[in-house]
């Protein structure tokens, strides 16, 4: 069941997308919706999504990237295997982009690694924000004047652009977290940072989200989540590790049995 408020945020992007597809009822739009006509599924998951977010958000587990995580997934690399690193949620592209910046002021074996980052969202449309890399100031508040200068330039007033070199070091693509059909291609990552969207789902969606984010790990491998989510209740699949600067989830390395 939904709640009130829950209801009204549902009730209002329907509506919204009722007037903007020109349906003349529900049921004009439900046909539309089912058959697809001018790609209305797409913008109807678009319309569902809450982007929120800004640049070095929950920077704690970023400290614990740089100071932890990193360091013990490269002992465990072959010579020249890449670190593979892996933003899902990544809505406007602020945290893969954050991720990218803050290896670079803070690791000093940044140049040292082959490190690949792949930022990935259900919405298509922000995922096209992400690729341009234009922000607003709301989105770099929390970034210094001095990151600023060195990482964007201005675009127009009162917006910056990333830096082409950055921008090219990030790989967008669309996925659905709970598909895993779109999640397995991807292959195994060393760190997942997943904050932020767990909050919105229902059980089963969470369930089926954890498995794939096991399954994308390389044993080992880390997964970040926002605060105020917790792997604990949804999955027994992680480790909870903690570290001085964050607790993050692990898949636990594999025993080998004989
Ligand atoms: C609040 S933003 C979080 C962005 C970023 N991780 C952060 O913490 O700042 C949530 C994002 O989850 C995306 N999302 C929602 N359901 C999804 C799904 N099933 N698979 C992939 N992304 C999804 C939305 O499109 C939205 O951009």
């Amino acid at each position: 069941m939904f709640t009130e408020a829950r209801r009204y945020f549902v009730e209002r992007r329907v509506t919204d997308r009722i007037a903007e597809t020109g349906a003349t009822s529900f049921m004009n739009y439900f046909a539309r919706l089912r058959s697809d006509l001018d790609g209305e599924v797409e913008k109807f998951i678009n319309a569902f999504t809450v982007n929120e977010t800004y640049f070095y958000r929950e920077d704690y587990q970023l400290t614990c990237l740089t100071s932890d995580l990193l360091n013990e997934r490269t002992r465990m690399k072959r010579p020249g295997e890449a670190l593979r690193i892996w933003s899902i949620p990544c809505s406007t592209g602020e945290e893969p982009y954050s991720i990218a910046i803050w290896l670079l002021e803070n690791w000093p074996q940044v140049d040292a690694h082959d490190v690949e980052i792949i930022g990935s969202d259900i919405d298509t449309n922000v995922l096209k924000e992400a690729r341009t890399g234009i922000f607003g100031k709301r989105a770099l508040m929390r970034l210094t004047p001095k990151l600023i200068d060195k990482y964007f330039v201005g675009a127009e007033p009162g917006r910056w652009q990333i830096l082409d070199d950055l921008r090219q070091s990030v790989r967008f693509t669309a996925v659905n977290i709970v598909e895993r059909s779109e999640t397995r291609p991807l292959g195994a990552f060393d760190v997942i940072f997943c904050r932020n969207m767990l909050i919105y789902f229902d059980d089963s969606s969470r369930r089926v989200a954890a498995e794939n984010l096991y399954e994308n790990l390389s044993p080992g491998g880390y997964l970040c989540l926002g605060h105020t989510e917790s792997m604990s209740r949804i999955s027994p699949l992680f480790e909870v590790c903690r570290f001085p600067d964050a607790i993050v989830y692990r898949r636990p390395l594999e025993i080998s049995h004989g």
